[in-house]
């Protein structure tokens, strides 16, 4: 595996390359949702690129960019590992040069759910993968489905923009007990991580419940509430039901995902279950 700092570097040793490449976008504080996503990469193309960025913009004054977990070295064996080709290792100021001033905005499906708790992140998701296409023209980008709105807004960024790249969704890799891996699940105390499994717990539920005929998305947001309830540390910030193919809220109906936000102290997680 090649690590390379800067883009016109990359785009020296890939730029003129005909195979096909694969793309897997990642802040590194890698887990096993990453490695799956690059062993799906790794079976279709021919060159496999990851990029490795904690991206300054996708986080609000408020939240933890500074924080947010680094872990250089495990990053490295897993990325060499899943035998990546090249690592894109930028700093700071190779993606966002001083007098940096152009952004993708989604202001519609981009404002809801987690955009209206998490003000303007999805300017900086969109931004970051925006340049990460145009830098190293992949033929395929990979992302997971534990980050819905992302992977809508980035389908639809594709789509309004044209760009030439196909959008590959790769199933959301869950612990034993259930809990969608992420990277933030490493701020969790094992008492915490006891209490986080019944998020997905609760969204079974209301699968089940789904599975079995209830159609009313109203009663089944409830059911996920309530089975929340008996979880002190446990602040709901959303449950939503939305059409996966708009992520307009809907009603009711035999297709919807599921999307949910939650707090567990401090600590901010989502999740979702696809209702189809
Ligand atoms: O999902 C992530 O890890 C990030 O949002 C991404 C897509 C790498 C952009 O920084």
């Amino acid at each position: 595996m090649e690590i390379l700092r800067n883009i016109k570097e990359l785009k020296n040793k890939i730029g003129l390359n005909k195979n096909s490449i694969g793309l897997i976008p990642t802040m590194g504080a890698l887990h096993k949702g990453h490695l799956s996503l690059l062993e799906n990469a790794r079976k279709e193309n021919e060159i496999l690129v990851a990029s490795l960025f904690v991206n300054p913009k996708q986080f609000g004054p408020n939240e933890d960019f500074e924080e947010y977990p680094r872990d250089f070295k495990k990053d490295l064996s897993f990325f060499s590992d899943s035998k990546v080709d090249y690592l894109f290792l930028p700093d700071d100021s190779e993606i966002y040069p001083d007098g940096f001033s152009t952004y993708v905005n989604n202001n519609l499906e981009g404002r809801n759910f987690e955009g209206e708790f998490r003000n303007n992140h999805f300017d900086g998701v969109l931004t970051v993968v925006a340049k990460l296409i145009n830098i190293i023209n992949p033929k395929r980008i990979y992302f997971g489905e534990k980050d819905a709105q992302q992977l809508f807004l980035v389908k639809k960024m594709i789509s309004d923009l044209n760009f030439n790249v196909l959008l590959r969704s790769v199933k959301t890799v869950r612990e034993s007990n259930g809990l969608a891996c992420s990277s933030r699940n490493s701020y969790l105390s094992s008492n915490e991580t006891n209490d986080a499994a019944n998020i997905y717990k609760s969204l079974c539920v209301v699968s089940d419940s789904w599975k079995n005929g209830e159609e009313n998305f109203s009663v089944l947001k409830e059911k996920f509430i309530t089975n929340l309830e008996h979880i002190k540390n446990i602040k709901i910030q959303y449950v939503e039901t939305v059409d996966p193919d708009t992520f307009n809220t809907v009603e009711r109906g035999r297709k919807a995902i599921l999307i949910v936000a939650v707090l567990l102290g401090d600590i901010r997680l989502i999740d979702n279950i696809i209702l189809d």
